[in-house]
């Protein structure tokens, strides 16, 4: 029987040029990739669209990424093992799995190959759909909260005042309910009023809605300050943070750092200032993978789902992503489709 990489087709959704938003993508036949060195092929049953990857269109890695056109989109995807590149160990042919494939990609279509040291197996109780939200989306919120020394457990560190900008997105809803997991620190977040219960029922004990004058100040009725920020949300500049961090010192993570901020980062590390911001940029750990498949089983987190598509509707979720405006996370749903 010949491998389904050998000579079979597939569709995949890819742009060819820098720009074009949702428009510029193009729904094409494509040959199903070949697994090289380390990777695995994997036939793609959710992938989940990020912020970042119609940014790479919009050229923010201009000119290295994409690294040629046309180019297959999207970087966090579930699927099932279907071929092993050479020198692969830890994985089969049949076995599900969970992936960030950066800067690589690949998402967009029936089949991508992912790294195998960017892959975990995937528990039998997480869906696709909870799976292809974990790689990217619930990682960043774990090694936010973990650089800003939120600890997960009661016994992992002190309590703190934690606040979450942008709290309805798809990083945003899995650092509120990561922070609210032990009961100990004090969450606020900062969202829409019309996500303003849905973050709530996510754990937050302040939730401020970004429209009002506490929403654009970051600080709630009880008047505290925080000693860690998640900032998943975009157009803050420093001077917004400062005065409403702890005055024993408190850090800031930027998930979107550009220029500025990185250079306010990079003098607050050279004066050891105490109250810091850090840029952060994720990098997957499959143990981190596992052990936020391991919260979901126990119902401890889940993935919010703003909105589902099958691949031959892509371009929907790609334009929602653009728009700012979803609730949690945007999933292209293969296997929905071929049902
Ligand atoms: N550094 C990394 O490794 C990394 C990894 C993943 C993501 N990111 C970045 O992190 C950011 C968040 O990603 P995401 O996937 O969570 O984005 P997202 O899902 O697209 O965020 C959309 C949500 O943000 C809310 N929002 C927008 N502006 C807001 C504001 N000023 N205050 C409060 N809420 C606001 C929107 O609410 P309304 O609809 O009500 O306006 C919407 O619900 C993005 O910039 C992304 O590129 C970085």
């Amino acid at each position: 029987m010949s491998s389904p990489s050998s000579s079979r087709t597939m569709r995949a959704v890819q742009y060819d040029k820098y720009g074009g938003g949702a428009e510029g993508l193009k729904h094409v036949e494509v040959p199903v990739p070949s697994p090289k060195k380390g990777e695995l092929l994997v036939r793609v049953e959710a992938a989940s669209i990020n912020p970042l990857d119609w940014r790479f269109q919009k050229g923010v890695g201009r000119p290295f990424l994409p690294s040629k056109f046309p180019f297959t989109p999207v970087c966090e995807l579930a699927g099932e093992v279907v071929e092993l590149g050479a020198r692969v160990s830890g994985f089969r042919p049949g076995d599900k799995i969970i992936a960030v494939n950066f800067p690589g990609s690949g998402g967009l279509a029936e089949y991508a190959v992912v790294s195998a040291s960017n892959a975990a197996l995937r528990l039998p109780e997480v869906s696709a759909v909870q799976g292809a939200c974990i790689p990217i989306a619930a990682a960043t919120a774990l090694m936010a909260l973990r650089t800003a020394g939120v600890g997960l457990d009661a016994g992992d560190g002190p309590a703190k005042n934690v606040l979450v900008t942008a709290a309805s997105g798809g990083v945003g809803t899995f650092a509120v309910q990561l922070a609210s997991l032990a009961g100990h620190h004090h969450v606020t977040a900062t969202c829409g009023a019309r996500n303003l219960d849905l973050v709530r029922g996510l754990g937050a004990d302040e939730v401020l809605d970004y429209g009002t004058s506490e929403g654009t100040a970051l600080r709630g009725p009880s008047g505290r300050k925080h000693d860690a920020v998640v900032h998943c949300a975009e157009g803050f500049p420093w001077s917004a943070f400062k005065p409403v961090l702890a005055d024993k010192g408190g850090v800031v993570v930027d998930l979107t750092p550009r220029i500025a901020s990185v250079a306010v980062a990079v003098l607050h590390w050279l004066c050891f200032s105490k109250k810091r911001l850090v840029p952060l940029i994720e990098s997957p750990k499959k143990q981190d993978m596992d052990a936020l498949m391991g919260l979901v089983v126990q119902g401890k987190i889940r993935a919010v789902v703003d909105s589902r598509y099958p691949l031959s509707r892509a371009h929907e979720g790609w334009a929602k992503s653009m728009s700012g405006h979803a609730t949690g996370k945007i999933i292209v749903d293969m296997v929905e489709e071929a049902e």
